[in-house]
């Protein structure tokens, strides 16, 4: 057993993560806080600490690199933590044609968004049954429907989502819930990594990271499978199955195309 029990959240940095870890932090669970940004987590653990609960764990690496998920399971028992709820968040994408990228880059996506959430996953998963904690994994409304212009980044979180419900039904007798939380366009640094256009984005409705994050947190402790934040985006998702794909597979192509910063 260990002493601390922990919500393990990664990409804590900003963005999504950093609201769903002030979320957490609110309803009174001990937290673990991962991103490459040390200055940025130290920041945000002082501003939790302040608030007058628990300092969160903080380690500071790079999920993208092989051997990052054990160094971070080592991490968390040299500080006597075990994952009790494990929240998969971390993740970016590259806006453009695919061939326009060296692959490289593109293998960073998914060795983030799907081999990081993957063995993050599988290798606190019996930690978690014992727990009998939760899984929240960050997908996307991209998980449904494929993205020409965005299109490694699309598939990534089609992954997520196909991922996270067949583990949770795998998991329904063990009394742990597995949920994927998928947003729509959400103000974040994501737009910016993702080399978008701000312009372009200026005129598309976007909801902020802290209303994301509270209705990931209210779903997650809920039990729900998926959670998909907003009005709008709760209708594109209903629709997007009657759109065949000839129609659809050119508008995406022309709406990620004109987002693409210069
Ligand atoms: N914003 C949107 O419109 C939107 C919509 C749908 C889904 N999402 C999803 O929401 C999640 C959070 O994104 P966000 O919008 O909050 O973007 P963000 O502001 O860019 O935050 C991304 C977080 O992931 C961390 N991160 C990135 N690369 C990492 C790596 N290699 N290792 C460890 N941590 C890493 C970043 O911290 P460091 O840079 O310090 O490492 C940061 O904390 C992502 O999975 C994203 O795909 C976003």
């Amino acid at each position: 057993m260990t002493a601390r029990r922990i919500t393990l959240i990664t990409g804590a940095s900003g963005g999504i993560g950093a609201d769903l870890a002030r979320v957490f932090a609110s309803r009174g669970h001990d937290l673990a806080l991962v991103a490459r940004n040390a200055q940025k987590l130290e920041a945000l653990a002082d501003e939790i600490q302040g608030s007058g609960k628990p300092r969160p764990i903080v380690i500071a690496l790079d999920l993208a690199v092989p051997g990052a998920c054990a160094g971070l399971a080592e991490a968390l028992a040299a500080n006597d933590a075990g994952v009790e709820i494990l929240v998969n968040n971390a993740g970016f994408g590259l806006a453009g044609l695919a061939q326009g990228y060296d692959p490289a880059e593109q293998i960073e996506i998914t060795d983030l968004n799907i081999r990081a959430l993957t063995e993050l996953t599988l290798r606190f998963l019996p930690g978690i049954i014992a727990a009998r904690g939760r899984i929240l994994n960050v997908a996307s409304i991209a998980a449904f429907l494929p993205g020409p212009g965005m299109a490694v980044y699309y598939a990534s979180k089609a992954y997520v989502v196909s991922f996270s419900a067949a583990l949770g039904a795998e998991l329904a007798a063990s009394g742990v819930s597995v949920t994927a939380l998928c947003p729509g366009i959400t103000r974040t640094g994501f737009q910016e990594r993702a080399r978008i256009d701000a312009a372009g984005l200026a005129s598309l409705p976007g909801m902020s990271a802290m209303a994301v994050a509270e209705a990931g947190y209210a779903g997650l402790m809920a039990g729900r499978r998926r959670v998909v934040p907003g009005l709008a985006n709760k209708l594109l998702v209903k629709l997007l199955p009657f759109v065949p794909n000839a129609l659809l597979l050119p508008l995406v192509l022309r709406f990620q195309a004109r987002r693409r910063a210069a």
